[in-house]
């Protein structure tokens, strides 16, 4: 809870690695417009996590940083009301991911089904550096040092949710009861705290997923993603989106062939972009009655994608990278009241606080 605000906060983010795309918003863009208002919402930009892959192209990742805040702002993310956080000019979080690396098995973090996933598909063998290695564990100090109740998130990013819980709840037993130093199974009472939930400085965030956990990418295959260019940018040229839609396979191979509707990429972004069910319906009964051709059903979701754009593409036009920087630079400098606050707590209740931290440099 903020005491400012008396709304329970929220923490989420993203890793800079190129705009964002119709996946990211059907998957948790949209969970956040939508919480503004009731929850103190932190958005953090995880840029330091971007270099477990570019460490060697730092201008590509600063470019990348800017254009997600665009992204941001012009789908209706708004930075008067809730908090854009710079990754890099957060020293708390640093700080946290060491004391959470104490507290997290590496048998444990072997075993988190997104990092083996990611070593695969990046075809990294074991050429990965330790820092890729580290980045959930960076990722569990991105979210508590906000303390928030609730991490709105992509389903695949549910299992480092999962491990951030467990060190939560790790964190509370070992350092806020006071008996958990001596005796007991720490993992009898992890498995309790789970259930029950433990007092302590860190609360056991819960992950919220999007409407639509996975959106299709146009290959009609695999998950919509920048990597395997079959994404729809929020940043899109009106033309840009039909033609993607246009290239879109319906499942059947000549249009002598039946409608398909299971497994459709096309039907699937009507009901992932269409706000009128009635429309929704009839569309998709005309289709399967052949009353509507491949290429009708695609004019029509490239029309109704390209209204959903048009206000985000209006707004993206206004804005430049100095702005970026501003929204930055506020919103990071309440982020660390918060993270300061949060590393302040922790540190006490580790009996770490040796004297009070006055830094400054100039
Ligand atoms: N790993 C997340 C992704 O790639 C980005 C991220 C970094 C994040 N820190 C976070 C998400 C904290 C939620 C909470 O999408």
């Amino acid at each position: 809870m903020n005491a400012a605000t008396d709304k329970p906060r929220v923490l989420t983010g993203d890793t800079p690695t190129g705009s964002l795309h119709l996946g990211h918003y059907v998957g948790s863009l949209e969970n956040r417009i939508a919480m503004q208002d009731e929850y103190d919402c932190y958005f953090l930009i995880a840029n330091v996590h971007a270099l477990t892959t570019r460490a060697d192209r730092t201008a590509d990742v600063r470019r990348d940083t800017l254009e997600i805040v665009k992204d941001w702002i012009s789908v209706g993310m708004d930075p008067n009301k809730s908090t854009f956080v710079l990754q890099s000019e957060v020293p708390a979080i640093a700080e946290l991911t060491w004391y959470f690396a104490m507290l997290l098995g590496y048998g444990r973090l072997m075993q988190n089904p997104t990092l083996k996933d990611e070593i695969v598909v990046k075809g990294k063998a074991d050429s990965y550096s330790f820092g890729f290695l580290l980045y959930p564990v960076g990722q569990i100090a991105d979210i508590l040092a906000f303390r928030p109740a609730c991490v709105p998130v992509g389903e695949d990013q549910v299992p480092h949710i999962e491990m951030c819980r467990e060190i939560a709840a790790r964190f509370n037993i070992l350092y806020c009861t006071e008996t958990a130093q001596q005796k007991g199974s720490m993992e009898k009472k992890l498995k309790r705290a789970m259930a029950e939930g433990v007092e302590g400085v860190f609360p056991i965030p819960e992950a919220k997923v999007g409407r639509i956990a996975r959106l299709t990418g146009i290959d009609g295959k695999q998950k919509m993603s920048k990597s395997l260019g079959n994404a729809i940018f929020l940043a899109d040229e009106p033309k840009a989106v039909q033609k993607k839609i246009n290239k879109v396979f319906t499942g059947r191979g000549s249009m002598d062939d039946p409608p398909i509707v299971e497994g459709n990429t096309v039907l699937e972004y009507l009901r992932a972009f269409c706000r009128d069910e009635s429309k929704v319906a009839e569309l998709t009964e005309r289709y399967s009655a052949s009353d509507l051709r491949d290429g009708d059903l695609k004019k029509e979701v490239g029309t109704i994608v390209n209204e959903l754009l048009e206000p985000v593409r209006t707004r993206r036009d206004g804005l430049a990278d100095d702005d970026a920087i501003d929204v930055l630079k506020s919103g990071t400098a309440r982020a660390n009241a918060v993270a300061e606050q949060t590393l302040h707590l922790a540190k006490q209740a580790m009996k770490y606080n040796f004297f009070a931290r006055d830094l400054a440099w100039r």
